[in-house]
């Protein structure tokens, strides 16, 4: 099993049917996976969930999709310059001994020119101090409206095969 984190908690995110593109991807693919929208998190989690604080429903989720699976794709839209504070404070709240040793694919989401490259650089730094092994192919999807089409796919042939590449590296591991 994989999770795929669309990593926002904004209502009808754009991250959120980038995630749902990866998810058909895998399918295709034969593989079974997760879709785990940040938006689904119990509202109150920053305060209720952190720093030994116990919610049996966040454990629940970070359980289901974060500890379980050895494998996750995270999915983040670039806000001001990086990924947003939402999948900051979620990973604060996950128990470092728990995901040491799992391997990530990240993938960015811009309307502007990063394709929230920064924002993926940031989240590589994270992930490899809490000791997650990060694909090094990391799409960077910019001007995110002209690249996706009516059906949610990606439509430019390079950005897929970027897509491919990473997601067989991914699974090969
Ligand atoms: C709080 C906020 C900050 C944003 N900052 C940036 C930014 O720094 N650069 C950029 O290209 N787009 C920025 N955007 C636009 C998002 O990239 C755009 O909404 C895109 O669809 C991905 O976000 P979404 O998954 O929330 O839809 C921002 C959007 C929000 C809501």
């Amino acid at each position: 099993m994989i999770t795929i984190v669309a990593g926002t908690n904004r209502k009808n995110s754009v991250t959120l049917k980038v995630a749902q593109y990866y998810e058909k991807l895998l399918n295709e693919k034969g593989k079974s996976c997760q879709v785990l929208d940040l938006a689904k998190l119990p509202e109150d989690f920053v305060f209720s969930s952190l720093y030994g604080e116990q919610n049996s429903r966040f454990l629940k989720i970070t359980q289901q999709y974060i500890f379980e699976p050895s494998k996750l794709i995270v999915v983040t839209p670039e806000y001001n310059g990086s990924f947003p504070g939402i999948m900051k404070s979620f990973i604060d709240g996950w128990d470092p001994r728990k995901v040491s040793g799992k391997w990530v694919a990240l993938a960015g989401v811009s309307s502007g020119r990063q394709g929230n490259a920064r924002g993926m650089d940031d989240l590589t730094n994270i992930f490899n101090y809490l000791k997650i092994n990060v694909i090094p192919v990391k799409p960077p999807l910019s001007q995110i409206s002209t690249l996706l089409n009516e059906k949610g796919e990606v439509s430019d042939d390079g950005m897929n095969d970027l897509i491919q590449l990473q997601l067989d590296l991914l699974l090969e591991k």
